[in-house]
């Protein structure tokens, strides 16, 4: 029998995951489905207790609810104990597993591109859900220091206790307190969700130079305010559509135990901007 799989949040329509997990099914002939199911706030257990009753083989989970899935599971990965939030699935006869391919699918990007991480000194702009899958993922990779800057202080002082917990120098700041600072970062990321409505870049970027390293999560639309800034410096770039591609590629192998269809994924993906 064909397996199905989904992604659930809200909004969920312009999602561009069944595109990408639908591209893989075809190019390794799977006979298996992938739909969008908008589960709003606040439903969360009904919309749990339909996907086991269809017997979804797995899901993704997206905002508003990789935090609170996690009371809905039986099991977690490491990832997904370590970030406190889950975005993959799996189901085994009712029995749920919670991972986080966020941390792993921020990294893959720097990893394709031979791109150093170990003792970097990084700006991260943004301390929500996302910024603290990164977080983990620079102090696996032993950045140097983080600097996290966020409109909220006491949000930004948070995500810092918890990258000293796991081992990574941190220091929280107010956004507007970036000013001109940005040319003393190795890698500079913006997790907020500035650039979704078009926004202008949160921070100047007007002295960094070819060697920063400038990273947006945002990946609709692929080329934000932020990124326009970076590429005006002939910085090295790298797209939110990269991470989206590589959490997807993560979450492809945890599901179906073999090796994803990176570039199939990718075509999928830059075809629906
Ligand atoms: N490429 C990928 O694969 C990928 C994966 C995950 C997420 N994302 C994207 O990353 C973004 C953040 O996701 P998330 O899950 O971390 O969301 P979240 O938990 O809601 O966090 C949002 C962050 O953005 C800040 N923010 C929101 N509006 C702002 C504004 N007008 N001015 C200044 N700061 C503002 C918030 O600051 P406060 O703390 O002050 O509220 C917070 O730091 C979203 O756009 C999402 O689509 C991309």
């Amino acid at each position: 029998m064909g397996k199905s799989f989904a992604v659930i949040g809200d909004p969920i329509d312009h999602s561009l995951s069944p595109n990408i997990h639908s591209a893989a099914f075809r190019e390794l002939n799977l006979d298996c489905s992938y739909i969008a199911y908008r589960i709003p706030t606040g439903e969360l257990e009904e919309g749990i207790e339909g996907l086991k009753k269809i017997k979804i083989d797995g899901f993704n989970i997206t905002i508003p609810h990789k935090v609170e899935m996690m009371k809905y599971l039986d099991k977690m990965d490491e990832s997904c104990s370590l970030i406190g939030a889950v975005n993959t699935v799996t189901n085994k006869d009712g029995v749920l597993k919670g991972y986080n391919t966020d941390m792993d699918g921020f990294l893959e990007p720097f990893k394709k591109k031979k791109l150093n991480i170990e003792n970097t000194k990084v700006l991260l702009l943004g301390a929500g859900g996302a910024a603290r899958a990164i977080v983990a993922g620079f102090a696996k990779e032993k950045a140097k220091n983080i600097t996290i800057a966020n409109r909220t202080l006491e949000n930004a002082k948070n995500l810092s206790e918890f990258a000293k917990k796991i081992g990574l120098s941190a220091n929280a700041i107010k956004i507007e307190d970036v000013k001109d600072s940005a040319k003393d970062y190795d890698i500079i990321v913006n997790a907020t969700s500035i650039g979704l409505r078009n926004e202008p870049s949160p921070i100047s970027l007007d002295n960094i130079n070819e060697k920063t390293i400038v990273y947006d999560i945002v990946y609709m639309p692929m080329n934000t305010d932020f990124i326009k800034k970076a590429k005006e410096k002939n910085a090295v770039i790298i797209f939110g559509y990269e991470m989206l591609l590589g959490q997807a590629a993560r979450a492809f192998e945890i599901w179906h135990h073999m090796e994803a269809p990176y570039n199939a994924m990718k075509k999928a993906l830059l075809g629906g901007f």
